[in-house]
């Protein structure tokens, strides 16, 4: 197999999508490896988990810099000094410079908790079970100057279930974000998701035959 493409993963919290990526590239055939986990604020519990997965981390606190443009650029100093070639946010908080974006440009990927364009932002699953829709899921998308917008790379749609809560919603969303982000990187590592314009433009992939139901038809 060629080499490994080098990812820099960006964080501001808790980490979980993180933690399936560092387990996913801890496979020898996986095409991708996890080389710098960086977070915006200190108290992240992600980091410890990147530590102690032993890999290398960084925190640069926003708060330290006097604006958007100052703190980007350090960030763009901490992912090339560590030859990242991919950067993947997961659960990045952050909005960034026009300038950062079009560096990172068909190189930087991001996950959201909704079938993107819906419900992009804060709370996406009350947005969603307020717009009573009957399927949610997550996105895997190249990253554009927009929050949450730019070209799919890859989803996975979740059934809303009547009694869902937020929190019920966001479970069920947040294990098919742990499966779907390492599917979607391994995509883009390989090259076999690229960015064209404004779509990605994906080589050699199945996509389901069958329309999903929900509520299920009576047989
Ligand atoms: C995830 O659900 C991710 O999709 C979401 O933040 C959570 C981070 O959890 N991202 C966004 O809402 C981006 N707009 P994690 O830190 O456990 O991966």
């Amino acid at each position: 197999m060629s080499a490994r493409r080098r990812v820099g993963v960006l964080i501001s919290g808790r980490g979980s999508n993180m933690k399936a990526l560092i387990e996913a590239a801890a496979a020898k055939d996986y095409p991708a490896e996890i080389v710098l986990v960086v977070s915006n604020r200190a108290d992240a519990a992600g980091v410890a988990i990147a530590a102690a997965a032993g890999i290398k981390t960084r925190t640069i606190p926003h708060k330290d810099f006097a604006d958007r443009a100052t703190f980007d650029a350090a960030l763009d100093g901490a992912l090339r000094a560590a030859g990242v070639e991919i950067v993947c946010l997961a659960g990045f908080m952050r909005l960034f410079t026009p300038a950062f974006v079009e560096r990172w440009r068909g190189r930087m990927l991001n996950i959201h908790p909704s079938l993107l364009p819906s419900f992009p932002g804060l709370d996406p699953h009350g947005q969603a079970l307020a717009a009573g829709v009957r399927f949610s899921g997550c996105t895997v998308h190249f990253v554009t100057p927009a929050m949450d917008s730019g070209p799919i790379i890859a989803q996975a749609a979740v059934p809303v279930h009547a009694d869902d809560t937020g929190e019920s919603l966001a479970a069920r969303v947040l294990a098919a974000e742990h499966r779907l982000y390492p599917i979607a990187l391994a995509l883009v590592a390989e090259g076999r998701a690229r960015m064209e314009g404004d779509r990605a433009v994906i080589a050699g992939c199945a996509a389901p035959a069958e329309a999903l139901f929900n509520p299920v038809p009576a047989p």
